[in-house]
């Protein structure tokens, strides 16, 4: 949520700036902000509602000489998304500026005693209490800004990512972090700092990276110092690490948004992802998550998945396979639920967490949890070096590379990849599956890129279709067996990004109550493969048909059975049971983006959200 972006050093900041601005944006846009100190130690604050692109418009003509700054794109929580919310925000003096993603949880209790000591505020935010308590600590205990600081964040309780400056110390910009994630670039040039609340601002300058820890403050110096401590103020090391992204990751080469470039990407991600994993000498899978810890595996009594989202659709698909390969029980949690109820947790289970940022705050807390409970952590990200990377006790990168586009698609079909590697390894290891259907399975596999770019290849003909469905008010998805999160995740997708309301159902729950919704008037997706339980979804098709639902089928190549009871029919090339979700999912996905651009909607920045969720 929220994107933040900060630049010391010997160049014009604001262009760096707001190039970093429009990287981020994909995590929050509702309003934007920049503070600048110019050479005559002016601090100028621009800050307005809307996007990147309207705060470049405000501030033309405007002073935005300085070669430090910071700038923040929001996605509102506390208090509307308009100009005064937005942030930087000012101290009473006007000295320090501050940005900040997160919460402050105690912060009404914080104001309250603010203005009796007569501080006034001009915003409804969180964030302007914190600058307020920083330059109040820094008065009241006559100290430097660093140790300000550090005495404010004793005092709040909640989470923050933050970065300030004084424009009477121009040469210095400080950032800490609790609970959100804080990266420093240091630039090339040695006496350059970037900062930013993931690396997409950063990778253009440097590869060279430190991940700020929890409750760690940074002090950056213009003579290229750096200095880490803690909120115990024990001084810490910081260490450089070097980013894993390249820029071409993060334009849109030719494709009109960041989704479909995604959804294009899906071949060779995925390919990626599986590399080095997948031995097609031996015919088997090899995870050094799953190796290093085999013992825990083996003992495992049970394993709990926890996501957010696409991701929990993801975990769902996890389990029918995980369940299936290894006889390993799986329960699939929504991170929000687990981390609030008093959950059973045991020394001998295994929690799974999926999140493509690594960043979910509900995901994250809930691994926290289980982990103090005695768990065992797998962390799935995609993300290198996230919070719940860091925060699990071993896991697997995606390794598909920046996820821009807000609605996630090749994140998604690479955590089915590897909850597929995870249960194929385990298997093994717990000799669930014979060598000749390991192998079978691993062969079949290798094989799905492939058969994800023949099923691209249908892009024309779903955009043709998408026309025909503007007028659509709701729409249902069906689905059943390792199909039904696909018809969870196909409704979602359509409605994150067009708005028009979407079902997902088991196909046989539909008896028991959606039918009721079927008219002429209502697209029916059904997800009707040749493997599973084909013959039962062909009875809930005629169902529908019966009712007049327009029905959207996906069938396996050369099926002709459904393609005649459907109104639409899209084919994807047949595969093992347990393999489909990774082809059918593609067709939807490109339904939805087609859908959405139909009806004129922005698919990389739909309303209301934001890329990550670092808040409850
Ligand atoms: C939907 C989508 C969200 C995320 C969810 C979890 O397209 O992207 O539903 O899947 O917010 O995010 P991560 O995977 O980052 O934990």
């Amino acid at each position: 949520m929220c994107g933040i972006v900060g630049y010391l050093g010997s160049r014009e900041a604001y262009p760096i700036l707001i190039k970093g601005l429009h990287r981020l944006e994909y995590r929050g846009y509702d309003s934007a902000g920049i503070a600048l100190i110019n050479k005559s130690l002016e601090l100028s604050v621009y800050k307005t509602k809307g996007k990147v692109e309207d705060l470049e418009n405000y501030v033309s003509g405007k002073d935005v000489g300085g070669t430090i700054g910071i700038a923040h794109t929001r996605w509102a929580t506390h208090g509307e998304p308009n100009s005064q919310n937005a942030h930087p925000h000012y101290s009473q003096s006007g000295r320090l500026a501050l940005i900040h993603n997160g919460i402050i949880e105690n912060y009404k209790v914080i104001k309250e005693e603010l203005i009796s000591k007569g501080y006034t505020f001009s915003s409804d935010t969180d964030t302007e209490v914190l600058i307020q308590l920083i330059e109040y600590m820094q008065i009241s205990h006559n100290t430097n800004l660093f140790d300000a600081v550090q005495l404010a964040l004793k005092n709040v309780i909640g989470a923050y990512a933050i970065a300030i400056i004084d424009k009477s110390n121009p040469n210095q910009l400080i950032a800490a972090r609790k609970g959100s994630p804080l990266i420093i670039g240091v630039g090339d040039k040695e006496t350059e700092f970037l900062i930013g609340s993931d690396a997409t601002p950063i990778v253009e300058y440097t590869n060279k990276v430190i991940y700020l820890e929890e409750e760690e403050i940074a002090i950056m110096h213009r003579d290229g110092s750096i200095t880490v401590k803690n909120l115990s103020n024990v001084e810490q090391t910081p260490i450089i690490k070097t980013l894993e992204m390249n820029l071409s990751q993060l334009e849109k080469a030719n494709f009109p948004h960041f989704m479909l470039k995604e959804i294009f990407e899906q071949p060779e991600a995925l390919r990626t992802s599986m590399l080095g994993r997948l031995n097609m000498e031996s015919k088997t899978v090899r995870l050094s998550g799953i190796i290093d810890h085999r013992d825990k595996f083996l003992k495992a009594n049970r394993i709990i998945i926890c996501a957010c989202g696409t991701s929990w659709h993801a975990g769902l698909i996890g389990k029918y396979i995980i369940e299936e390969l290894t006889r390993i029980p799986v329960e699939v949690e929504y991170s929000s639920e687990f981390r609030y109820r008093n959950p059973v947790i045991k020394s001998n289970d295994i929690v799974i967490a999926i999140s493509q940022s690594g960043e979910t705050a509900d995901t994250l807390a809930a691994i926290k949890l289980a982990k103090e409970n005695g768990a065992f952590i797998y962390g799935i990200c995609n993300v290198v070096g996230s919070s719940i990377a860091r925060a699990a006790d071993t896991g697997s990168y995606l390794h598909v590379g920046p996820e821009i586009g807000v609605a996630s698609t090749k994140a998604f079909t690479a955590q089915v990849t590897t909850l597929t590697l995870i249960a194929l390894n385990i298997a093994e290891e717990k000799k669930t599956l014979s060598k000749e259907r390991t192998a079978e399975l691993v062969e079949e596999l290798q094989r799905i890129p492939e058969k994800i770019n023949e099923t691209l290849q249908m892009n024309t003909r779903i955009k043709l279709y998408s026309q025909i469905f503007t007028y659509a008010k709701n729409f249902i998805y069906l689905g059943r067996g390792y199909n039904y999160p696909v018809a969870l995740e196909g409704a979602l997708k359509l409605k994150e990004i067009s708005y028009i309301h979407a079902e997902g159902y088991p196909a046989a729950e539909m008896k028991h109550g959606p039918i009721a919704l079927i008219d002429e008037e209502m697209p029916v997706v059904v997800i009707a493969p040749k493997r599973g339980m084909y013959e039962k979804v062909l009875s809930n098709i005629q169902e529908v048909k019966a009712r007049k639902g327009k029905i959207i089928s996906i069938v396996t190549k050369g099926d002709t059975t459904v393609k005649e009871l459907s109104d639409f029919c899209l084919e994807i090339p047949d595969t093992e049971e347990c393999f489909v979700p990774i082809l059918s999912v593609v067709p939807l996905q490109l339904l939805s983006y087609h859908i959405a651009i139909a009806k004129g909607r922005n698919v990389d920045q739909p309303r209301n959200l934001a890329k990550s969720v670092t808040v409850e």
